[in-house]
């Protein structure tokens, strides 16, 4: 395995399944839309970070942490898991959450996460500044620092560009599990979407998906940046990730595939079409998308195969990153005349 020299700890339940979404299928008339339920990874209410956290855990526990930090927003799946990991193994825990998202209501504040987040005991500190990713990682240093002085040995799981990303390891591994099924499912993949904002998903799994020979096009939904950005950004950690993992010149410029179509109005913030999607994922498949990544990320997909940029019969797998516990921060979900307001 490409990742075998990197320490790693046990939190999630693998392989996840993959699956046909006939009903949608159905509806939409056009290519084979498969469903990789990393939703479902099986940590308090899973998501794509348990992969991740995996890996940062892993080299937490081989410096011997005993606190772990993180910075996200409010509403942040991966702050919830990250306290959820640090209690599994035993660890303190302390998360920054930041104010990224304005004009939210009451829930936004108080349901889904953040109730999380507090139902497992974690420390919680703020940050105003939610753009300011940097910031943000100064602000988690300066707190490590202070608990070092304490006597504590504290771990930091950062956001900026600056660092390893030690968390896309887990999106290698997921290359193989995901290539593993569609050989065992008899089906030649044509296309992965997957909803990209710090990029370590995106570029984990393409660098996976490269090592292994396979060049099939990898999209990453634009949920925090818009396209120019987020590409760069994913080619930068993909050249990290790749030399991570023993690779020179595995990802070119050429392997990057960014849409930010449904990024309007911003991170965070519903539209029409991102709607339509949880609503037809809910009502036809049983399915929890969140208004943040994934919902975003199926309504880009929805669009591309209604504008026929897929052809009929091609196979087309939706990477399925978890978030439905941020639905109970956006009540305004099941108000019909939400857009119309
Ligand atoms: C539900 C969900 N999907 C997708 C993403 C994006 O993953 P990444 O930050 O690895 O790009 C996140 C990130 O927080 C997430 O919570």
């Amino acid at each position: 395995m490409f990742t075998d020299n990197f320490e790693k700890a046990s939190l999630a339940q693998l392989p996840t399944t993959l699956e046909l979404l006939t009903n949608i299928t159905k509806q939409l008339k056009g290519p084979n839309i498969w469903i990789k339920r990393d939703d479902c990874t099986g940590l308090a209410m899973g998501g794509n970070k348990v992969r991740q956290l995996e890996y940062y855990l892993g080299h937490a526990l081989s410096k011997n942490a005993d606190t772990i930090l993180t910075t996200g927003a409010i509403q942040s799946n991966h702050v919830r898991l990250t306290v959820a990991a640090a209690r599994k193994l035993g660890l303190e825990v302390e998360v920054q959450l930041e104010h990224r998202v304005t004009g939210r209501k009451a829930e936004y504040y108080q349901s889904g996460n953040p109730f999380l987040v507090e139902l497992m005991g974690a420390k919680t500190h703020f940050n105003n500044h939610g753009e300011d990713e940097d910031g943000a990682d100064n602000k988690l240093f300066e707190i490590a620092e202070q608990l070092q002085s304490e006597g504590k040995k504290p771990y930091v799981i950062p956001l900026s560009e600056h660092y390893l990303p030690y968390g896309s390891l887990g999106y290698v591994d997921c290359a193989s599990e995901l290539l593993q099924q569609c050989k065992q499912l008899s089906f030649n993949v044509d296309a992965i979407v997957l909803a990209s904002g710090s990029a370590a998903t995106h570029a984990g799994l393409l660098c996976g998906i490269r090592a292994l020979g396979f060049d099939i096009p990898i999209l990453g939904v634009c949920v925090r940046r818009e396209a120019k950005l987020q590409a760069q950004r994913v080619l930068h950690k993909a050249r990290q990730v790749a030399q991570m993992i023993g690779f020179k010149d595995l990802i070119t410029e050429s392997d990057i595939w960014v849409d930010d179509r449904m990024l309007a109005p911003g991170y965070g913030q519903l539209n029409t079409p991102t709607l339509e999607a949880i609503d037809l994922l809910a009502q036809k498949e049983g399915i929890l998308l969140d208004p943040t990544y994934t919902g975003k990320a199926m309504a880009t997909l929805i669009d591309l195969v209604r504008t026929q940029q897929f052809k009929d019969k091609q196979n087309i797998i939706f990477l399925h990153t978890g978030g439905s516990p941020a639905l109970f921060g956006y009540p305004e979900i099941l108000n019909d005349d939400f857009f119309q307001q």
